[in-house]
């Protein structure tokens, strides 16, 4: 892949309550997660899919907006 990802679509994720995690997982044969960022309420986060990053997993209520649409994450409670 190539090291100058510039171009690669960003996906935004808005916290519709304190605590959810935005959680990367690694790209390859290896899947697990490499990072977990935690946003409260309000909190937004703007990423990309990464050479090191080839899936994202959103735990708690949030706005998820990406190239193929906009959806809501729900909260487990
Ligand atoms: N160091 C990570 C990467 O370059 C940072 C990252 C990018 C990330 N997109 C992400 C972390 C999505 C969590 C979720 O791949």
């Amino acid at each position: 892949m190539s090291s100058n990802q510039s171009n690669v679509d960003f996906f935004v994720i808005k916290a519709l309550e304190d605590g959810v995690n935005v959680i990367g997982l690694t790209r390859g044969t290896d899947t697990r997660f490499h990072h977990t960022e935690k946003l409260d309420k309000g909190e937004v986060m703007i990423a990309q899919f990464t050479e090191h990053t080839s899936a994202v997993k959103v735990r708690g209520k949030a706005l998820i907006q990406t190239s193929h649409g906009e959806l809501y994450s729900e909260s487990s409670e």
